[in-house]
């Protein structure tokens, strides 16, 4: 039995067999085996439905200097902006009518929202909205502030850890950021009860196969609800300008393998993996994800919110976003359903 066998059959490998595995990313039987397996079982739990996420990207001021990252902190090219709760309501009420039942509510990590506005958004917005879950990607708290916000109705939250490997985590952090505290900003995030995402960039700079093998390690310890990968993409003013993107056939082969690996997973096909691939989203959903995350924001401010080069879908309005979804997903197969998707 090889090692793709022996995931399919235990739903689990050990280190050095999840980098045997990895090594094998290119082989097409093995991709085709995985993608198989992956497929099928995103069929038995949710079946040919995609789930769809309204992403509101509401502020890009962060205190944080991911070095990646094209919003960091010290990138004074950026021209910052900050929706306020009203503009926010807005973006709902319009995604509300083209059938969006999550907003996710995405920014850097801004002071100038503290826990009562932020709370104060999250109340609004779910007595408007009470049948539509509302997810919170804002970056690691305190575990008094994520309580706050879980009782104001927030009830997910993505957090991704990055790297789960503590020397490839100081290679694309300055050193104020720690992974532990990363890790613990999960685990309270569960303890609150939220549906809690992690996740990592694909080919960040320096990534080796073993990181990703203590990565899906990671995954299987934490046991998220949400798994959100997407190849690392170089934005131009910041010191990985000159790296090559992450690869698009490895993005895939990880899909698939963190399928099998949390079969009721909700796994996006990521917007960044549209970016490196025109097909990329498509490839994704036949790799086993079951989730995509079109804009909401504002058309004026999407180019603002750039994480790296050459982003899609930051021209269109929400409602083109959606029918061009749409028609993606049908095209391999899928449906765009409109429900809010919880994790089983
Ligand atoms: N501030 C929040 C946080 O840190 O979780 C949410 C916003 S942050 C921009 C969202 C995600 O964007 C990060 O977790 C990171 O994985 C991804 N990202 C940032 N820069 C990227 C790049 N150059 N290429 C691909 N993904 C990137
Ligand atoms: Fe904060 Fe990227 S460095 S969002």
């Amino acid at each position: 039995m090889n090692v793709a066998e022996k995931l399919i059959k235990e739903g689990k490998l050990s280190r050095e067999e999840y980098k045997e595995l990895l090594a094998c990313a290119e082989r097409p039987d093995i991709r085709q085996l995985l993608a198989e397996e992956a497929t099928a079982l995103r069929q038995k739990y949710y079946g040919n439905k995609i789930y769809t996420r309204g992403l509101i990207e509401f502020t890009n001021y962060c205190k944080n200097n991911c070095y990646y990252c094209g919003i960091r902190r010290d990138n004074r090219n950026v021209k910052r902006y900050r929706l306020t709760k009203e503009e926010i309501l807005s973006c709902c009420e319009n995604g509300y009518e083209l059938g969006y039942r999550t907003f996710v509510l995405q920014g850097g990590e801004d002071p100038y929202y503290s826990d009562e506005k932020m709370a104060e958004i999250i109340r609004e917005i779910r007595k408007g909205y009470p049948d539509c879950a509302i997810t919170l990607s804002i970056g690691e708290k305190s575990y008094e502030s994520y309580k706050l916000l879980r009782e104001a109705g927030a009830n997910r939250y993505l957090l991704r850890h990055e790297t789960a490997n503590e020397q490839h985590y100081g290679m694309l952090h300055p050193a104020s950021m720690s992974l532990t505290v990363r890790k613990q900003c999960l685990y309270d995030l569960k303890s609150l009860g939220y549906q809690v995402g992690a996740g990592f960039m694909v080919g960040s700079p320096g990534q080796k196969l073993e990181h990703l093998a203590e990565d899906l390690e990671f995954l299987e310890e934490l046991q998220p609800h949400m798994v959100g990968i997407g190849p690392f993409i170089p934005h131009h003013d910041t010191q990985f300008a000159a790296e090559p993107a992450g690869s698009v056939d490895m993005t895939i082969f990880l899909l698939s393998v963190i399928r099998i690996l949390l079969p009721k997973v909700l796994l996006p096909a990521t917007t960044a993996l549209g970016t490196v691939d025109p097909r990329g989203r498509e490839k994704g959903i036949l790799a086993g994800a079951n989730v995509v995350m079109p804009n909401l924001s504002p058309v004026l401010h999407r180019k603002q919110y750039e994480l790296y080069d050459n982003k899609i879908c930051t021209g269109e309005e929400s409602a083109e976003c959606r029918q061009c979804l749409a028609r993606r997903v049908e095209s391999v197969g899928c449906c765009l359903v409109s429900e809010r998707g919880d994790a089983k």
